[in-house]
């Protein structure tokens, strides 16, 4: 056994000897993105597990994160779910090696969940993507999976798995499809749910007005520092992927940068100086707006479950 495949044994049986039998093989995986997390709270018969206490977790650093597991089941009473929920996750850009970051995605799908719902809250590029949408991911462009950083690079320690993994179906339309209906159910409004594609960029910094104007022009829709790695681990494990981004922010992207030459000008000739272009993004700003849309995240997540459980 590789040492990669007996971490993955001891993992396994540290959650077996806390997780009940009912609940060791869930159904479905939940990632918790920023300030997303309260779903932890409304599990049934949860069972919370600390990442530091896991063979193999590493530690979530990030403010709006936490560092646990969480067992449980979701919907009604009479038939539940049985899911498994990272309340908090690992981002490359908290020095995490991307072997890390994957590993908890690799323990759900070992343990045997046939469905993953990754969260999380991303920036809008596109212009008609108000605050406080979701969006359903139907695409990603990933410059790091391009350019030599992508999360499954390594040797193949588990020849049971593609070496080349196709990603022209990695965000699975059935499960989608599932979503539309859980907000229909729900009797969201049309504008609260849009479809696109995510850029993903390694962080910490956010983008530059320029890097943003990039992004855009190369097709992305929203932009955030998460999710990729994950979704190729799950889609490497064979497990369907489904994305949902909450946008906490508008990136602006003016046309051009604001030109000085011009204000100069309009200084000294008397006249009214041009409207200046800048907003600065913060992490308390998309904490905020991640709470203000928690419930509907939440609520949104539990009926795709719901759903994939009578599906
Ligand atoms: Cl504006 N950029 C990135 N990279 N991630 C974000 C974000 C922006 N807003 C929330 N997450």
């Amino acid at each position: 056994m590789s040492a990669q495949q007996s971490s993955f044994a001891s993992t396994i049986d540290s959650l077996r000897e806390r997780v009940p039998e009912g609940l060791i093989h869930p159904k479905v995986g939940i990632v918790c993105g920023s300030g997303l997390s309260t779903l932890g709270s409304t599990l049934r018969d949860r069972v919370l597990v600390d990442y530091d206490t896991l063979p193999g977790f590493a530690k979530s650093t990030v403010a709006g994160h936490k560092s646990q597991l969480a067992f449980g089941y979701l919907g009604p009473e009479d038939k539940g779910v049985p899911v498994v929920a990272m309340l908090g996750r690992f981002h490359p850009y908290e020095g995490h090696t991307m072997a890390s970051v994957v590993y908890p995605i690799r323990v759900m799908a070992k343990l045997g969940v046939t469905h993953i719902i990754i969260t999380n809250a991303a920036g809008g590029l596109n212009p008609n993507l108000a605050v406080g949408t979701i969006v359903v991911i139907q695409d990603h462009i990933a410059l790091p999976n391009l350019t030599g950083f992508n999360p499954l690079i390594g040797a193949q320690t588990d020849l049971s798995l593609p070496r080349f993994l196709p990603l022209s179906n990695a965000y699975s339309r059935p499960l989608r499809k599932l979503v539309f209906h859980a907000a229909h159910q729900l009797g969201l409004e049309k504008s609260a749910l849009a479809e696109g594609t995510y850029a993903w960029v390694s962080g910490p910094t956010y983008e530059t007005p320029a890097e943003g104007r990039f992004l855009r022009a190369a097709g992305g829709d929203v932009v955030g520092m998460s999710t990729i790695p994950e979704v190729l681990a799950a889609r490497e494990m064979g497990v369907e992927v489904t994305v949902l981004s909450l946008v906490t922010n508008a990136v602006v992207i003016p046309d051009t940068y604001n030109s000085i030459r011009e204000e100069v000008e309009a200084e000294l000739a008397g006249k009214p100086l041009p409207a200046a272009v800048d907003a600065i993004v913060s992490h308390e700003e998309v904490l905020t707006i991640g709470k203000q849309k928690a419930e509907v995240m939440r609520q949104l997540v539990e009926k795709t479950v719901e759903l994939i459980g009578s599906a």
